[in-house]
C-alpha cells in the first residue's frame, strides 16, 4: 500500500499566518503540521509516500521534509497540482502514475490524529473506506448517512448539511482501490468550482464498494485559528508540555 499526503490548497482561511509559507508546514506543537500525517502513515507501514503541493509556498516541502529518511520514509515523492484550490479530488488526481494501479491510502494534510490505522489498512482489498469520526459540529464536514436498517452501511455522503443525517464527519483519511482515477473522471466540479472528494466517495456508494471505519483516537483537521490552537493545545498536552493546563 502506497500513501498519499494532499497538502495542496490555498490555506486562505489562516491568512495571513499562510502569507509566507504553506498551511501544512505552520508549528502544530513542536512539529510542522505535515509531520503528524506522515507519522500517521509511517505507523501505520506505509513508507512510499507521494506529497501533493500547490500555491506559491510548494518549494518549501523540500526544504523541511527533504527525502524522508527521518520520518523512516522509505521512498517520497512530491507532486505538484496545477490548480491550487481545484479541490481535494483534484489533488489526488495527479497522483495517479504514482499509485500505478494499486491501492492509496490519503490523508489531507491538515488532519492530525493519534489513531492507529494500521488494522484497516492492513486488511484493506478494495472498493474504498472513509474513516469518520463522531463530531460536536457535523455541519462542517461531510456527514454519512447510515442505513437505519444496517449501521455498517453508508447510503450517502452529504457535504456541509444544514440537517445532518448523523452525528459523523467523514475525516480526511480514507483509502482506495485502483478504481478511484476512473471514478473520478466521471466527477464534475461543484458549485464553488472544486473536483470534490465526497463526489467521488458517492460514486463507491453506488457501486455498493464503500466501507468505513471508525477512527479510534483524537482527530482533529487544523484549517482555521480555532482548530489550529485547539491541535496545538491537543498535542502540547499529549507531549507533556508544562505550559498548557490539563
Ligand atoms: P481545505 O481546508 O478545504 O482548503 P484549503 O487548504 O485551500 O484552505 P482554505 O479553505 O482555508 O483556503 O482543504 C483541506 C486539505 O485538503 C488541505 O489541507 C489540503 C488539501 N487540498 C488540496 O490538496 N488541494 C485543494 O485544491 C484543496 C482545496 C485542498
Amino acid at each position: 500500500m502506497k500513501g498519499v499526503i494532499l497538502a495542496g490548497g490555498l490555506g486562505t482561511r489562516l491568512y495571513p499566518l499562510t502569507y509566507a509559507t504553506n498551511k501544512h508546514l505552520l508549528p502544530v506543537y513542536n512539529q510542522p503540521m505535515i509531520f503528524y500525517p506522515i507519522q500517521t502513515l509511517v505507523k501505520a507501514g506505509i513508507k512510499d509516500i507521494m506529497i501533493v503541493a500547490s500555491g506559491p509556498h510548494s518549494g518549501d516541502f523540500i526544504h523541511v521534509l527533504r527525502n524522508g529518511k527521518e520520518f523512516g520514509i522509505d521512498h517520497l515523492e512530491y507532486a505538484y497540482q496545477e490548480k491550487p484550490n481545484g479541490g481535494i479530488a483534484d489533488a489526488l488526481s495527479v497522483t495517479e502514475d504514482f499509485a500505478d494501479g494499486g491501492s492509496i491510502t490519503v490523508i489531507l494534510g491538515d488532519n492530525t490524529t493519534d489513531a492507529d490505522i494500521k488494522g484497516d489498512v492492513d486488511k484493506f482489498k478494495e472498493g474504498a473506506l472513509v474513516f469518520v469520526k463522531k463530531v460536536p459540529d457535523p455541519k462542517r464536514f461531510g456527514v454519512p448517512k447510515f442505513d437505519p436498517d444496517d449501521k455498517n452501511k453508508i447510503v450517502e455522503i452529504v457535504e456541509k448539511p444544514q440537517d445532518p443525517p448523523s452525528d459523523y464527519a467523514v475525516t480526511g483519511l480514507y483509502m482506495y482501490d485502483k478504481n478511484v482515477f476512473e471514478y473520478m473522471r466521471t466527477c464534475k466540479p461543484s458549485a464553488r468550482g472544486e473536483l470534490e472528494i465526497t463526489d467521488v466517495n458517492n460514486v463507491y456508494i453506488q457501486k455498493n464498494q464503500l466501507g468505513w471505519s471508525e477512527l479510534n483516537g483524537y482527530w482533529l483537521d487544523a484549517g482555521t485559528y480555532d482548530t489550529l490552537l485547539t491541535a496545538n493545545v491537543y498535542w502540547a498536552k499529549k507531549a507533556g508540555s508544562s505550559a498548557v493546563s490539563s
